[in-house]
């Protein structure tokens, strides 16, 4: 959460951050700032609002800075406001901060820093180190050990970058918990909190690692511990396809990553699954083939739309495979002591690789000797450096706040994982094949859906007043009713719950009456009679029923007042085509209650704080 992006070099350094900031926004969107260095000074601007209120505000005026750094805030500490948005500045304006994540002991620090006469104007934990480093630099040799040693005396998380007028040419970035990539041009530097930011400029970038500070200066780069021991960090080259980040022609990323899905599917499978062989070929698990086929159980890890997709996948492997798998929020596994082994395997699921939850029951995982693979999109991510192995989604940068491509390219490839665990547990190519080519058919019912999907807007503006929701759905379409709920939740503020259909007598029944919408996921599966009972229990009290049904079934239409049709596949695999028509509802929804999809209230995209 929270966007950084710093430039340092021969450029007008203003529009480079600018710019910057306006593909970080949808990491955070509460308040904004620049500071620059001009004339020998520290220059802030800095605003409530998202980064529009700032471009309108260095408009006139760019200045001909070449160092600038820029934030895009998503508030933790202080109310968005003006004064609480960063960049943060010491008593005389030299130092400025910007800073993603907490620091914990801020109040602490605060207390002994305005005994000794500093004057704080916000109400942030972050305003405290440009106070901090301000009160060390009167002792220390210059910015960089300042910075040190102010580090040193935190705890809790950052990605922090900071600049001072008394050495002009000089930015000093840090990093534990908070992702920072240093992007290398000719003679410039950049640096941000995700690559999307400087991916335009250059493609060459290093990553900090926890624990670690930078020093960039016109003459290079340099990186320490914080014990100011020197590290080598190697350079790689950044895979980015600038377009994607674009929104194309759609009036939302929401919308635009929606219909990407059949491209995003086949990109997940692509290379990976064999299906006329009725093999899969996951090379990032090869190494723990033996670990993984032979472990006492298999516990996937996530958040939020993660977390659903972890959900989805024990019903796959669990079924396809007959490996024992459990389920965790990661911010109940890191805090519950789990007991694990060498004989577990755990998998972090995670569309950013940053989440700090899924981050930190990672490394618990790590620590007690299970192996930890992630599952996970953005390629340099710190959940992809730091795990043993894994798979990527491949469904290629994110940007609306709602996740959407990446669930069901999180479904893929947790079906590939099923696949390729059965395979190597014995079940012949034979059968194996038949459900790799039913996987493969996905990405083509999913365009298809996706063309014949206008229903949805009707009923959307039929349901937009509504300020309950109920979705229901069995087996492993009740995480696809968790998911539905969660994305109606997010982009348009209606109430919502998902539950599992058979668990709805037992209290939530108690809701339903002629103003509950209630969403069926009744696909003809193994357990489509019981969803049609529950179907006549919700009838029975007046709740409005829409179901989300096959095209051939007949009887859903006796039934239910609103039917959205989806292809059938193998029952399994369901959920990665039944969850597109509620994304749907969820955006046309929210639209027509007029509220940004892509940035939608409260929200951040990369939850990189507990
Ligand atoms: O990047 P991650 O997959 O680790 O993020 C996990 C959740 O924060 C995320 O899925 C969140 O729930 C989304 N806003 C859902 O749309």
């Amino acid at each position: 959460m929270c966007g950084i992006v710093g430039y340092l070099g021969h450029r007008q350094a203003v529009p480079i951050v600018v710019a910057g900031l306006k593909r970080l926004e949808y990491r955070g969107y509460d308040s904004v700032g620049i500071a620059m260095i001009g004339d020998g000074k520290v220059k802030a601007i800095k605003t409530a609002g998202k980064v529009a209120e700032i471009e309108a505000l260095v408009a006139a005026d760019r200045g001909a800075a070449s160092v600038c750094i820029g934030h895009t805030r998503w508030a933790t500490h202080g109310e968005p406001s003006d004064v609480n948005a960063h960049p943060h500045l010491d008593c005389h304006n030299h130092i400025a901060v910007i800073h993603n994540g907490i620091i914990e002991n801020y109040s602490v620090l605060k207390k002994k820093l305005v005994d000794s006469g500093h004057f704080f104007r916000s109400s942030t934990d972050t305003e405290v180190l440009a106070h901090l480093i301000e009160e060390l630099s009167r002792w220390s040799k210059g910015l960089e050990e300042a910075v040190r040693q102010a580090l040193q005396q935190v705890q809790g998380t950052y990605g922090v970058v900071v600049i001072s007028d008394r050495e002009p040419d000089t930015l000093i970035a840090a990093r534990h918990g908070s992702p920072l990539v240093i992007g290398h041009g000719e003679g410039e530097y950049y640096i941000a909190s995700d690559a999307s930011a400087i991916a335009e400029h250059t493609r060459r970038v290093s990553y900090l690692d926890d624990g670690e500070l930078a020093v960039i200066t016109r003459q290079g780069m340099r990186a320490k511990t914080l014990g100011d021991v020197e590290t080598t960090k190697s350079i790689q080259e950044l895979a980015f396809d600038l377009a994607r980040i674009e929104r194309g022609g759609y009036d939302h990323f929401m919308l635009k990553e929606i219909y990407e899905q059949p491209e995003t599917i086949r990109d997940a499978m692509r290379g990976r699954l064999l299906a006329a062989d009725g093999e899969v070929k996951l090379g990032g698990l090869e190494h723990v083939r033996d670990r993984l086929v032979g472990a006492r159980r298999i516990i996937l890890v996530g958040c939020g739309t993660s977390w659903h997709a972890a959900l989805v996948g024990e019903y796959m492997i669990e079924h396809i495979a007959k490996s024992p798998v459990e389920v965790e929020y990661a911010s109940e596994f890191r805090y519950r002591s789990p007991v694990l082994s060498a004989n577990d395997v755990v998998f972090l699921i995670s569309q950013s690789g940053e989440t700090a939850d899924t981050l930190a029951a990672m490394r618990e995982a790590k620590s007690k000797g299970a192996a930890a693979l992630g599952i996970v999109n953005v390629v340099g991510s710190t959940i992809a450096r730091e795990s043993e192995g894994g798979v990527y989604i491949h469904a290629g940068p994110e940007i609306g706040v709602a996740s959407t491509k990446a669930f069901t390219s999180q479904l893929t490839v947790l079906a590939l994982i099923a696949l390729y665990l059965a395979r190597a547990r014995g079940i012949s190519s034979e059968d194996c094949r038949v459900l790799a080519q039913e996987l493969q058919s996905l990405p083509t019912k999913v365009s298809y859906l996706l063309q014949v999907s206008g229903r949805v807007k009707e009923l959307a503006s039929e349901f937009k007043d509504a300020r309950n929701f109920l979705y229901l759905g069995r087996g492993a379409n009740y995480p696809v009713a968790l998911e539905g709920a969660l994305k109606l939740k997010e982009v348009s503020y209606i109430h919502a719950e998902g539950y599992p259909a058979a668990e709805m007598k037992h209290g939530p029944i108690a809701l339903i009456d002629e103003n509950m919408p209630v969403v069926f996921l009744a696909p003809k599966d193994a357990l489509y009679d019981k969803v049609v009972n529950n179907i006549h229990e919700v009838r029975a009290r007046r709740g409005r029923i829409i179901a989300v049904a096959n095209e051939d079934d007949r009887e859903i239409e006796q039934i239910a007042e609103f039917v959205l049709r989806v292809p059938r596949t193998y029952g399994f695999f369901g959920p990665i085509i039944n969850v597109i028509p509620l994304q749907l509802l969820a955006y046309y929804i929210a639209i027509a209650r007029g509220v940004d999809v892509d940035q939608p209230r409260n929200l951040a995209k990369s939850v990189t704080v507990e």
